[in-house]
């Protein structure tokens, strides 16, 4: 466990909770599964890489955490993880979209497949509107509010630093996640949404070419903020426990851009020699 994870366990944050969090057997859905385990929430893991869901679950413990296999981009696969979190554990608190896809980058729009751009579209942004459709359903009907997160990434408030398909795709998450807590405050239920910059997971490992090391070695020269190392998947899950917990209490229609000020900065600017 991080220093940064221990510290903030010594309070249980998360006691008596349910948590669905997909795309939880690997990179951010991982840590996020295990932060909340940590803090005392059930979690139910949900992917589409069966074997390592169980596996990941396995080394939380078979009593916080259990899989079920989901395809974010199947409606009865996602009414079925919340119908089965809800069977299992009586209740549903907390919803994590997290599962994502991004496409090849290519050298221009106009090399973009329509079949690609969809494919993306459907995984990341359908996803997640699956997620806060079903687990509105079933937060709705328990009448005890509820807290969904989806992630977004910087991509979602910056052009040109992913590929379009993507871009678009996490602009739109933040147009979800206004719309959905307009709508679902009523019923106590909050909607956020976290924006993590590069973390040096599959998905961006794969995006970028590169080891683990290269990464974080490439986003920690071009950081705004320096001095506390490469962005972990650690710093994204404490930013969705936030958003989780009861200290949030009063936020709902954000989105936690978690990039040490990246996107704030005009690094032309800064780059050239007046500054
Ligand atoms: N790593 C980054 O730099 C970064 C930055 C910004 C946003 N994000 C977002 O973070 C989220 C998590 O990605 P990650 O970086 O941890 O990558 P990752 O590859 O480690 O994890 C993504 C998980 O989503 C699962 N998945 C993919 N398609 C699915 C589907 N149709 N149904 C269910 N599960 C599916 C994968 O199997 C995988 O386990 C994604 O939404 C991604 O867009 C990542």
């Amino acid at each position: 466990m991080s220093s940064l994870s221990s510290l903030s366990t010594a309070m249980k944050r998360l006691e008596g909770k349910v948590a669905i969090i997909t795309g939880g057997a690997s990179g951010i859905g991982e840590c996020t599964a295990r932060l909340f385990s940590n803090h005392g929430a059930k979690v139910v893991i949900t992917d589409v890489q069966d074997d390592l869901g169980h596996s990941v679950c396995e080394s939380i413990g078979r009593d916080s955490a259990n899989y079920v296999h989901c395809d974010v981009t199947n409606e009865p696969d996602v009414r079925n993880a919340v119908d089965e979190a809800v069977a299992k554990h009586g209740r549903l608190d907390i919803m994590f979209n997290n599962a994502g896809i991004i496409d090849k980058p290519k050298p221009s729009i106009t090399d973009v497949e329509r079949g690609d751009f969809a494919r993306v579209l459907d995984t990341d942004v359908v996803g997640p509107f699956l997620g806060v459709k079903h687990a509105a359903r079933a937060m709705i009907r328990a009448r005890r509010g509820g807290c969904i997160v989806s992630t977004a990434s910087t991509a979602s408030v910056l052009g040109g630093s992913a590929t379009c398909a993507y871009t678009c795709a996490k602009h739109a998450v933040v147009g979800l996640t206004k719309d959905a807590a307009a709508e679902l405050g009523r019923y106590g239920i909050r909607v956020n949404c976290v924006s993590p910059h590069g973390v040096a997971t599959p998905l961006a490992r794969a995006f970028a070419g590169m080891r683990a090391e290269e990464m974080e070695e490439l986003m920690s020269a071009h950081a705004n903020l320096k001095g506390t190392g490469p962005l972990k998947a650690e710093d994204i899950a404490e930013a969705v426990l936030y958003l989780a917990s009861d200290e949030a209490r009063y936020v709902s229609g954000l989105n936690l851009v978690v990039d040490g000020g990246f996107t704030v900065v005009d690094s032309s600017l800064r780059s050239s020699s007046y500054t």
